[in-house]
This record gives C-alpha cells, sequence and structure tokens, in this order.
C-alpha cells in the first residue's frame, strides 16, 4: 500500500529504486539475483508485498521465483494453475483485484484472507509477445491502483523480461539450464534430495523443491502439523518424498502420505526410494535400459515423452492438410529412420513410403550429387513430403529437394524433427518443425555421432568434446 508519501517523495523512491534495478539488469549477477533485485525494488517503491511467478514449461503452472514482504505462509501454498490465478495475466493482460476475499480470479482466497491480503495488482512479463510469468503486488488494505503504480510495475515487469532473455541467451552456451531453473536458487536438506534434482536435470525433467506445505492437523485455528513434501513435477503434475533406508522414517512418512490422500484427494504424491528413482524415469522413456545406453551422453534434451507428444502434433496436422490426396514419405540417408517409423503410424490417412540414399561428388569445379540408392515409385504427379531428421547447413536438403523436383510431383513439402535454424547456408521453407534447436551437436533418436547413439530412445547431447566434432 502507499503510505503516506507524497506523489514526489513516491516519484522520487521509485526513480532510486529503478535506477537500482536497472543497474542490475545490466550486470552480470545471476538471474535469481536480478529478479530478486526487480522485486524488492517494486515492493519498496510501492511500500506492498510483491512476487514474481514463471510459467513452466507446460505452460499450466505457475512457479514462485522471487518476493518480498509476503507471510511465509502465503508462499507455502505451492504450485498455482496458470487459468485459475489472475488468469488474464497469461493472456498478456494486467489484473487489478480491489478485494481479494470476493475475487474469483484468485485461486486460494482463503489463504489471501489469512495473510491480510486486500487488493492485489497482476503484470505479465512477456518473452517477444508471450507471456513467461507475472509480477503480483499485494496491499494489506483496500487500494485503487494509480496508473503511475501501475505503470511502475510494468516497467519492472519488462525488466525482469529482459533479464530472462538475457539467461535465454546464455541458456545452452555456458549453464544448460533453463531461466526457470536459473531463478531458482536451492539448498537441499540431504544428498539423496541433491542427487534426485540432478537426474531430474538430467533427463530435462522440470521439478521444483518443496513449494508447498500442507495442513495436516489443526486445533481450532492454529495448524498442528505440517509436511512438506521435497519435489512438485509440473509436467507429472505429482510431489514426491524421498526416503532414506532408515525404516523408522518411512513408517512416519507413510502415516503422513496417508493423512495428505484422505485430507487432499487431488493431490498426486508418491514416497519415493532411491532404487525406485529408476521406475519413475521410466514414464518419461528413460527407463533402466536408457540410462545404460545413455553412456556418453551429457544430458537428455527431448525425453521419449517430448518427441511422442511433438510426432502426433505433427502426424495430425500431416493428415488433415493431405486428406484425399495419398502423400508419398520419402527418407534421405539413415537419419530418418526413427521419426518416419513414428510419425507414419500416427497419420491418420493412406500414404506409400520411399527412401533414398545419396553421397557427395567433389568434382573439380563443383560438387553434385550422387544417388547411391534411387527411390523405388515414379513421384510425377504425386504429392510428395521429404521427412528429415535433421536440418543443419540445409546444403543435403537442398540438393535432394532440385532432385526431386525435377521429376514433376504434384507438390513438395519438407517436414523434419529439428531444425538447426543457426546453422543454415542455403535455406528453403520448412512445411513442418518439430522442434527448433541449438548450434548443439545432438544424438539419439535415429541421429548419430559417427554411427553410434542412433538407438537411443531420446534426442541428447553427447558429452564429447568440441574439438572431436569436427573431425
Ligand atoms: P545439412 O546438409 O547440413 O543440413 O546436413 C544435414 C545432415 O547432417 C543431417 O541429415 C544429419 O545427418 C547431419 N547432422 C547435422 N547436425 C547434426 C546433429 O546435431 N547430430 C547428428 N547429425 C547431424
Ligand atoms: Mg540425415
Amino acid at each position: 500500500m502507499i503510505l503516506s508519501s507524497t506523489k514526489e517523495k513516491l516519484c522520487n523512491k521509485a526513480i532510486r529504486r529503478a535506477v537500482e534495478v536497472v543497474a542490475s539488469v545490466n550486470s552480470n549477477v545471476s538471474l535469481k539475483e536480478k529478479l530478486d533485485t526487480i522485486v524488492r525494488g517494486t515492493a519498496r517503491s510501492l511500500a506492498s508485498g510483491t512476487s514474481l511467478v514463471l510459467l513452466d514449461t507446460t505452460k499450466k503452472k505457475l512457479i514462485h521465483s522471487s518476493s518480498w514482504a509476503l507471510p511465509q505462509p502465503y508462499l507455502r501454498k505451492g504450485i498455482l494453475d496458470a487459468d485459475k490465478s489472475l488468469s488474464e495475466v497469461i493472456t498478456g493482460q494486467r489484473v487489478v483485484i480491489a478485494d481479494a476475499a470476493r475475487d474469483k480470479r484468485i485461486q486460494y482466497p482463503d489463504l489471501a484472507a489469512r495473510a491480510g491480503i486486500v487488493s492485489i495488482l497482476g503484470v505479465p512479463v512477456m518473452s517477444g509477445l508471450s507471456p513467461v510469468g507475472s509480477i503480483r503486488v499485494y496491499t494489506k488494505q483496500r487500494y485503487d491502483f494509480t496508473n503511475q503504480d501501475i505503470n511502475f510495475v510494468v516497467t519492472m515487469a519488462n525488466l525482469a523480461s529482459i533479464a530472462l532473455s538475457q539467461s535465454q541467451q546464455n541458456q545452452d552456451v555456458e549453464t544448460h539450464t533453463s531461466p526457470l531453473r536459473q531463478a531458482r536458487s536451492v539448498t537441499f536438506a540431504n544428498p539423496s534430495e541433491k542427487e534426485l534434482a540432478r537426474i531430474l536435470d538430467f533427463y530435462n525433467i522440470e521439478w521444483v523443491y518443496e513449494p508447498r506445505s500442507f495442513a495436516l492437523s489443526h486445533e481450532g485455528n492454529k495448524i498442528t502439523e505440517m509436511f512438506t513434501p521435497d519435489f512438485y513435477l509440473p509436467g507429472l503434475d505429482l510431489y514426491i518424498e524421498v526416503t532414506t533406508l532408515k525404516q523408522s522414517l518411512v513408517t512416519k512418512k507413510n502415516r503422513k502420505l496417508r493423512l495428505l490422500r484422505q485430507l487432499y484427494p487431488d493431490v498426486k504424491i508418491m514416497l519415493l526410494h532411491k532404487s525406485e528413482y529408476a521406475n519413475l524415469l521410466a514414464r518419461y522413456g528413460c527407463g533402466p535400459l536408457a540410462h545404460v545406453r545413455a553412456r556418453g551422453i551429457s544430458r537428455v534434451l527431448y525425453s521419449s515423452a517430448q518427441i511422442e507428444e511433438k510426432v502426433q502434433i505433427l502426424a495430425k496436422q500431416i493428415s488433415i492438410d493431405y486428406a484425399g490426396r495419398h502423400p508419398v514419405m520419402i527418407g534421405v540417408q539413415r537419419g530418418f529412420i526413427c521419426f518416419m517409423a513414428d510419425l507414419i503410424r500416427q497419420i491418420t490417412i493412406p500414404l506409400d513410403i520411399d527412401l533414398m540414399t545419396i553421397s557427395y561428388y567433389s568434382g573439380s569445379n563443383h560438387s553434385s550429387l550422387k544417388i547411391t540408392k534411387d527411390l523405388d515409385l515414379n513421384i510425377a504427379n504425386r504429392h510428395v513430403i521429404v521427412v528429415e531428421d535433421i536440418v543443419d547447413t540445409g546444403m543435403t536438403l537442398v540438393s535432394v529437394l532440385n532432385n526431386l523436383q525435377s521429376r514433376n510431383p504434384a507438390s513438395l513439402a519438407v517436414c523434419t524433427l529439428l531444425d538447426k535454424r543457426m546453422h543454415r547456408i542455403v535455406d528453403t521453407p520448412l512445411d513442418y518443425v518439430g522442434f527448433v534447436v541449438s548450434e548443439e551437436f545432438v544424438v539419439g533418436y535415429g541421429l548419430d555421432y559417427k554411427e553410434e547413439y542412433r538407438n537411443l530412445p531420446f534426442i541428447g547431447v553427447p558429452a564429447i568434446e568440441k574439438h572431436r566434432l569436427k573431425d
């Protein structure tokens, strides 16, 4: 709430805070520090509680990243659903709530009331045109936010967008961690939790550490027993409590879990023993076998579940676009094999498949394409879709397309699982793209490094030093 300051004082204070925040965003401190400074600067300028939440990769959950001057119990409310908590923010709009107790846009009105929160302002944090989170300002008395207040918070949200996009640019080069992870600094209570976090990171599974405390018993109005599960996995909407071998602890935890399930039937939670990590990971297609085969891989870029979801989307679109046209799908070289096998089984219209292999001639003054195994089908007047694992420089694809074009197909389109756009030398339109990847070399799901790794069920980054990749 704006206390007794005159407008002029507020203005000076806000400018001073803004200068501090800009200096922080411009410096090379961590993303977490930048976001903390933004939130603190907002809270102090407006003499209010402030928090910053970020969307997880499913874009369905809001994960708390920084806060200032908000009571602990309110912060421990846990993960918010993007469509239930100030949902307009996630469509890119500002939200002003005059009275939290009477407003349906609040997900946990009782917790807000208990924390003494009355008015709320929510402003989106954007990445380009898409919202990626929001800054929320909370007051303890009913307060009408002025245009000046709102503009100030919008400026802070813009600075948060800049900080996030800076860390996004650094993501693959330096840290390999997503902004959402960088925005949290976590201190684990014990080594097994740290180990599970490391494994989840390896498999590119989003996690949040101890985001929510559940009240298990009350005496009157007072909470007498709480339970805080170790992890929450937004992708599975699942809480995880990690256990050690000690049976006495397991028994105690089992009792708490039973109670939690009774009191919160919608909450999914599992007690995970160290020896059971593998079972959990198997749900992501990263089972024990994959773990063995993943030797030499530094991290998973796309799990088999993520690939499967993407393949379904592409297949659905192709089925719609080519209805009644009986296309021919053509794979080139070997890398397409997993992708094409999965893709065609999700396509619901009749189709033909064929394949060709090529090599390059390097003549004295030009190089050209040599076909080492040609198509069996005649593609004249047919609707052709070339299926690629990855388009990198674009050289292979363009020469193949030129060759196919000379056979007079009715139409010619390209469907590639991966698009390494930054490496493009010769450009050509790609009609269907699974994932846009950075410059990193990737293997698995058909892609190889010197013929190795093609049989990995996921796409990963090999732990090969950069200079070796250039051989
Ligand atoms: P382009 O002619 O440079 O577009 O070459 C594409 C081919 O290079 C693909 O079909 C792959 O065989 C190979 N390639 C490019 N990038 C990668 C990668 O990151 N991993 C594995 N193979 C790759
Ligand atoms: Mg290839």
